[in-house]
């Protein structure tokens, strides 16, 4: 089972993968945690190169092509040979930021499903944890954190951000759960568990 988490910066992500491997691990399922970009030693090239603040003048077909390379070779290097053991995978966003980030928020539309659908091969997620929260209460969470180049950016690009999670959201209701990401760290967790377990049982 392959099951990925996404939101907006300080949604919760890393907060919740956290729990539900436990809870996973606890109940005898052998976990894998990955995360993007990165997971590998290339694609974790690839996200320091993406993240730096020096590299501003990247143009956003450059950002979304360096994405999707990171993809691949996440994809074949870890994801598609842990599911192949039988393991469930968790992966700290997937696919659906590019739609969000690039498609939406850098306004390159459809060429980045097109790009991704090439870099991931058919391995899409079978359940897609989506935490949602409005980006002023992420950025108020994650504080006097230091930004990278993405979390840099603007409030106009971050609304575009969350637009098109609510198309994600409206366009791939079989794959992805929306969960309030507002409410207290412990009910989030008890809705995500019980949506993986009702998962894991169906298939
Ligand atoms: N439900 C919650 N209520 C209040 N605070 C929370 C909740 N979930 C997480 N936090 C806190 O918000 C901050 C951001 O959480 P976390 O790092 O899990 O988010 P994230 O989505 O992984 O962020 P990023 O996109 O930056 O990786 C952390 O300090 C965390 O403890
Ligand atoms: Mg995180």
């Amino acid at each position: 089972m392959f099951i990925t988490f996404e939101g907006g910066d300080g949604s919760g992500k890393s907060t919740q993968i956290a729990k539900l491997k436990d809870a996973l691990q606890v109940k005898g399922f052998d976990v894998v945690l990955t995360r993007e970009p990165g997971g590998t030693p290339i694609s974790e090239k690839i996200r320091q190169v993406i993240l730096d603040k020096d590299n501003q003048g990247m143009t956003p077909v450059t950002e979304a092509l360096l994405y999707a390379a990171a993809r691949a070779q996440l994809v074949r290097q870890v994801i598609i040979p842990a599911l192949e053991e039988g393991r469930i995978v968790i992966c700290d966003r997937f696919l659906d930021s590019s739609i969000a980030y690039q498609g939406f928020g850098r306004q390159l539309g459809d060429a980045v499903d097109n790009i991704n659908q090439y870099a991931i091969a058919g391995c899409m997620p079978d359940l897609t944890i989506f935490l949602k929260l409005d980006p002023a209460s992420g950025r108020e969470r994650i504080g006097s954190r230091e930004k990278d180049r993405i979390e840099m950016e603007s409030d106009a690009f971050h609304q575009r951000v969350a637009e098109g999670y609510r198309w994600l959201e409206e366009n791939y209701p079989e794959r992805i759960l929306a969960v309030d990401a507002s409410q207290s760290i412990e009910e989030i967790a008890a809705k995500i568990e019980a949506a993986v377990m009702e998962r894991i049982h169906a298939l």
